[in-house]
């Protein structure tokens, strides 16, 4: 069958993929009202059609951050590729070089940040952080993307706790065992750390006090990050302005908006709906990206409409790198 659009991806996906690895990609917090009013608040928004522009020539190229990528899509952090695919986040890595866009890799990925690095040498990349418990494991796992050439910090800002996906409960999510989180592994090693102790995230999903993240994080973490790294500071998961002028003035370089993919809380609004105030409170002082939602080129044009530099998938991408 002829693959025409993101749905055809998510089919596929949905046919192909385990039931388990399925219902992780897809699950939202709750009743997963907010991962479905990501999509269907780009449904109500509707273009005012302009003619006879001379559009002969177009060019969708942008820079993130100073950085030219080919067109303003990139790659949001999503855990667990090798869910979806064997070679994990390397694939994803050479499908974002190959199009000359940004890929956002996350802390629960299952490949290195050495393995992610070597697989599309010379793409553009930055490295998603959970903040940590042990700050020495944060700090370690910072220092050591910078030094392998990440161009990016994104700290996640909006899961102290993780939200509650029904099905992964059901389920009794876990990675299966030969899948590890690679860099936790790693940094575990290095701060001497036992992994079993601080029980990683695949155990309860919806518990995150076993995760060993830290939800005491607060703005004051900002300027702990930016004593360890020269990287410029992205904060994802911003949904007011209120966040979004704490944002400006504690020193970020950029702004995701983002609620997660609905991931977390539920009942929040929309991402496309948040954009809106966070672009008129930071007036053009740092960069604004969104994510969640985003199916079709016309939801892109919508984002950049409403003041969005770029904005990010998460979903989709894990349902192309499940493709054969
Ligand atoms: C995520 N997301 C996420 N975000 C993050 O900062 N770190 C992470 O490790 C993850 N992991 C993750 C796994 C899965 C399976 C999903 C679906 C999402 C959230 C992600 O970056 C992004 O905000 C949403 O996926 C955007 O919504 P769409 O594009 O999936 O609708």
């Amino acid at each position: 069958m002829a693959m025409v659009c993101l749905s055809d991806f998510e089919a596929y996906a949905k046919k192909y993929l385990p039931k388990m690895a399925w219902d992780f990609f897809a699950a939202g917090a709750d009743d997963c009202s907010t991962r479905d009013e990501n999509i269907l608040a780009y449904k109500r928004i509707c273009f005012r059609p302009r003619m006879l522009r001379d559009v002969s020539r177009m060019d969708i190229r942008t820079k993130l951050l100073g950085t030219e990528i080919s067109f303003p899509v990139g790659i949001a952090p999503t855990g667990f590729h090798q869910l979806a695919w064997p070679d994990g986040e390397k694939s994803t890595a050479r499908a974002a070089k190959a199009m000359n866009t940004c890929y956002i890799a996350s802390t629960y990925s299952t490949c290195t940040l050495e393995e992610i690095s070597a697989a599309a040498p010379g793409g553009l990349r930055w490295f998603q952080l959970y903040i940590h418990r042990n700050r020495a494991l944060s700090q370690h796992l910072v220092q050591r993307a910078e030094a392998l050439g990440f161009q990016g910090l994104v700290l996640t800002a909006d899961l102290p706790y993780t939200g509650k996906r029904r099905d992964d409960v059901r389920n009794g999510f876990r990675l299966p065992p030969h899948m590890k989180l690679k860099n936790l592994e790693e940094a575990f090693e290095v701060c001497k750390m036992s992994p079993s102790f601080h029980s990683l995230p695949w155990h309860l999903p919806h518990e995150t006090k076993t995760t060993g993240l830290d939800p005491s994080v607060t703005w004051n973490d900002i300027y702990w990050l930016r004593s360890l790294t020269h990287l410029p500071i992205i904060i994802k998961g911003i949904l007011t302005k209120e966040d979004a002028e704490l944002a400006v003035r504690h020193g970020v370089q950029g702004i995701v908006v983002s609620n997660h993919g609905g991931r977390q809380l539920d009942g929040g609004p929309a991402t496309i709906d948040a954009l809106v105030e966070v672009v008129e409170a930071v007036q053009g002082r740092v960069e604004v990206y969104v994510d969640g939602g985003i199916r079709k080129g016309s939801d892109v044009l919508k984002a950049l409409a409403l003041g969005a530099k770029c904005v990010f998938i998460g979903r989709p991408a894990l349902w192309g790198l499940a493709y054969k």
